[in-house]
């Protein structure tokens, strides 16, 4: 449910009111269980490479009502500027100036989506030119309106755009799975992994293990992975024993009342999974918390459980989990939760940033570890999303914190659920050490 400032601003005074004073309207998203469409059409696939044909062939068998131009349309539902080709900055205006006047006939809930490749330091007109891309995207995403969002895929050098991670990432971002993602661009490492599968089963046949998964977003991402078809292994503290044990019997999946942070959880999760015959083929590390307090006001009370709960803990876990040999499936995806606040810090969150931060460069060194056992790790870093735990902070803090992205408001649970399970999902192998931010553009941080 919209906040109460967006309930507000929606009724005909609201309006009259933002109208005048050019105070922020916050769009609807619109999400998967708003849109009956998985893509929203007609997609307008730009660019003459041969990378953008084929890319305009596999949406057309994804049943898209696909178009190279946009010639008389009067609503264009999506649009993916295919630029993997581009030498210099000069030829970008060739291929994306013909969006500049469809975009008012973007329907609301817009996809717009680069495909083009890294910089990579060898060639300066292609680099530039590679590198300018990501700014166009950048601003893009503040400039799309109705709850459309701007995204990039940068694919490697070497890796098809036909290949698995590239097609997997491509129908996430144009899905409503992405309601809440703007303004970034996500990298393709590798050609590993296998095609996307239509998202009601994108994770059949596949277990993860969820922590923290009592409420919150650790409830919303069990709820979605249940819905994608995974069966699970869902954890938390004892205390919150009452409300595991209901989700997990309603999620017919495994509970176990474990503190992270004791000294034998490792052992006691991989026997669990030992006993029960359990594989792993997904790890969710999501159980976090937070203790805000002023750096000059710090104490150790306030500090340790930060970092022992949301970075030591996960390390612990998953050292215990690839040291047993027995309890990982060998497609293993791991996604952790960050925050905006590991990549941009925040006052009063020095130990909270901390954490986040080191759970960033702990997911790109747990990528290199997993790669030749045939698995990946990436993070999700969320924005301002509306949970207990935004609930507890001081009222303008939180109504500020709110409306400073290209959306204009708080993101939900099943906004970082939908991007976690995406990750999970076996197309993503290629995607290594990532950090993806599902935060409506906040304007923190990259
Ligand atoms: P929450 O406080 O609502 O839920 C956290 C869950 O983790 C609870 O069920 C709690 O019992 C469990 N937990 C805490 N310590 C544990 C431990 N030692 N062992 C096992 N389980 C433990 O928090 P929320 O908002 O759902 O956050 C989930 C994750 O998302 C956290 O890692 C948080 O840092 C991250 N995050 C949340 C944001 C937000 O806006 N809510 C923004 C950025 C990141």
């Amino acid at each position: 449910m919209a906040d109460a400032y967006t309930r507000f601003i929606r009724t005909a005074v609201g309006r009259a009111i933002a109208k005048q004073t050019g105070l922020p309207r916050p769009p609807r998203l619109l999400r998967a269980a708003d849109r009956t469409e998985p893509l929203l059409g007609p997609v307008v696939v730009l660019g003459t490479s041969a990378g953008a044909d084929e890319l305009a062939h596999t949406l057309l068998d994804w049943g898209a009502d696909v178009r190279r131009r946009f010639d008389e349309l009067r609503r264009v539902g999506s649009v993916i500027a295919v630029l993997d080709e581009v030498d210099a900055p000069d030829q970008l205006g060739e291929i994306l100036l013909p969006l500049s006047s469809a975009m008012r006939s973007l329907v609301p809930g817009s996809r717009i989506i680069t495909i083009s490749r890294p910089v990579t330091g060898e060639d300066l007109a292609r680099d530039a030119a590679r590198g300018g891309v990501e700014g166009f995207v950048r601003s893009l995403g503040h400039e799309v309106r109705g709850g459309g969002t701007a995204n990039g895929i940068l694919v490697a050098d070497g890796v098809a755009l036909s290949s698995a991670p590239v097609l997997g990432a491509l129908r996430f971002l144009l899905s409503a799975r992405s309601a809440f993602i703007d303004g970034q661009l996500l990298r393709i490492t590798a050609d590993t992994g296998t095609a996307p599968r239509d998202d009601l089963h994108a994770l059949a046949g596949r277990t993860a293990l969820v922590t923290g998964a009592a409420r919150g977003i650790g409830e919303a991402i069990a709820r979605t992975l249940a819905g994608a078809g995974a069966s699970l292994v869902l954890l938390d503290v004892p205390a919150a024993g009452t409300e595991l044990a209901r989700l997990a019997n309603e999620l017919r999946a495994v509970p176990v009342q474990l503190d992270v942070t004791a000294e034998r959880a490792p052992t006691r999760l991989v026997e669990t999974l030992r006993t029960r015959g359990l594989r792993l083929d997904g790890v969710v590390l999501n159980a976090g918390i937070t203790r805000d307090r002023m750096f000059a006001n710090m104490t150790a009370d306030r500090w340790d459980p930060v970092i022992a709960v949301n970075i030591t803990s996960q390390i612990r876990l998953m050292d215990a989990l690839i040291d047993a040999g027995d309890v990982l499936g060998d497609q293993l995806r791991v996604v952790s939760l960050a925050s905006t606040s590991g990549i941009a810090g925040n006052k009063g969150q020095t130990n909270y940033a901390t954490s986040k931060a080191g759970v960033i460069a702990f997911v790109d060194a747990l990528a290199r570890r997993l790669e030749p056992l045939g698995g990946t790790a990436n993070a999700v870093a969320p924005g301002f999303i509306e949970t207990e735990m935004t609930a507890r902070m001081p009222a303008l803090n939180r109504e500020v914190a709110r409306r400073v992205n290209s959306l204009q408001q708080g993101g939900l649970p099943i906004d970082v659920a939908e991007a976690v399970a995406f990750l999970l999902s076996p197309p993503v192998g290629g995607i290594r050490g990532e950090t993806l931010r599902v935060c409506g553009q906040n304007i923190v941080g990259r």
